[in-house]
């Protein structure tokens, strides 16, 4: 059933999104909601684990309310995460502490990508349920940012089994196998499709997918295995659902990114936004860019980060401000608090 349509009191994210002139630059940050905040450990401590939290829709309404709580953020995103897609394909998800993401069953061979198949999305209502509880709380008062992993990024955990370094067995089976990759990442983006959507159906008023890992391949295994099916899920978000894709370490695919069909392209700390804007012409928003361990320093240098990165994106409406990778769990929530304001300071404009 679909969610009941509400006007969005800060529509300013929408918006950016659509390119249109806004009153300042929205901002929200990637792991907005997580370890730097006290009461999130308290509320995750509660719970026991990470995926008993994510688990909860209660609890994970509330956890992604308490950023919104404390500073001006003009976005929420779901509490959760992109591992769940592949927990609900059977391979066992667990984060144990401090270690990372861990699968019990990760898919290395023929078979096991043979035995994988579209989950049924009953398995995965909790996290439809957290889309319906958290836009009953938000009230209309911002959008509500939901996400998937890229194909690629779940494919990379779920064959060498979580966090690693480079991910070797994945680009291994891509270059032994690429007819067991292709036959894994369609899959895997026919579960992505139908996870979108199902966020969509239950409120979600923007799309985001994460694609990590995507500047590990080289440019013709980009084209295959990452950008393609991302253009694959999001052909499969409805009309009037702004989306963005953010790829880590793809600054020179800028210009085909910004031609997947996504409204915005996320950009890491490493590219220049004016750069970034004369790559990819006028034709999509950009999301960034501040290096998160700016925001460790001192309020001064925030200030001036923060400004840096609004002047660089230039007076032209289509910026998201955001960091250019998660937040780091030892930043001192004060510093967010100078941060979403100087971006708000340095943005404003006196007519819209
Ligand atoms: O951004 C948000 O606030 C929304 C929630 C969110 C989480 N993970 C919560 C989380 C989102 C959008 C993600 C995405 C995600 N998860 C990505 C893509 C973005 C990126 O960071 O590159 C990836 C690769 C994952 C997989 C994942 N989840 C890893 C590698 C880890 C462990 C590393 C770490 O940061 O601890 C997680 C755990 C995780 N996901 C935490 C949070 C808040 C920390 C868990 C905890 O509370 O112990």
């Amino acid at each position: 059933m679909s969610a009941p349509v509400q006007p969005i009191a800060n529509d300013t994210l929408l918006r950016a999104l659509r390119r249109e002139p806004t009153s300042h630059t929205p901002v929200w940050l990637m792991r907005q909601a997580g370890r730097y905040l006290p009461e999130y450990n308290a509320v995750r401590a509660k719970a026991g684990s990470f995926m008993a939290l994510a688990t909860n829709p209660a609890l994970a309404a509330e956890v992604t309310l308490q950023p919104l709580e404390r500073f001006p953020l003009d976005a929420a995103i779901l509490f959760s995460d992109i591992l769940t897609v592949p927990d609900a394909m059977g391979l066992g998800l667990s984060f144990a502490e401090g270690e990372g993401p861990r699968f019990a069953n990760p898919v290395r061979d023929e078979a096991a990508i043979a035995a994988l198949a579209v989950p049924d999305m009953a398995r995965l209502r909790y996290v439809f349920d957290a889309v319906r509880a958290i836009k009953q709380s938000l009230q209309g008062r911002v959008p509500l940012i939901g996400f998937a992993g890229s194909p690629f990024t779940l494919a990379c955990y779920m064959v060498d089994g979580g966090s690693s370094d480079g991910f070797p067995l994945t680009r291994r089976m891509a270059h032994a196998r690429p007819d067991l990759m292709d036959r894994l990442i369609d899959v895997v983006a026919r579960a992505v499709r139908a996870y979108v959507r199902e966020q969509v159906a239950a409120g979600a008023d923007v799309i985001m997918l994460f694609d990590t890992w995507g500047g590990l391949l080289n440019a013709a295994a980009f084209e295959r295995w990452s950008l393609a099916s991302m253009r694959h899920v999001l052909d499969t978000v409805p009309r009037g659902i702004p989306t963005i894709v953010f790829s880590k370490g793809a600054g020179d695919r800028l210009a085909r990114l910004a031609a997947s069909g996504a409204s915005c392209v996320g950009l890491d700390w490493s590219m220049d936004l004016h750069a970034a804007r004369l790559a990819v012409g006028d034709r999509v928003a950009l999301q960034g860019n501040l290096d998160p361990i700016a925001v460790l320093t001192d309020p001064q240098t925030v200030v001036r980060a923060a400004r840096a990165v609004v002047a660089a994106a230039g007076p032209a409406p289509g910026h998201v401000f955001n960091l250019g990778h998660g937040i780091v769990p030892s930043t001192p929530p004060e510093h967010v608090a100078v941060l979403v304001d100087a971006v708000h300071a340095a943005s404003r404009k006196d007519t819209i």
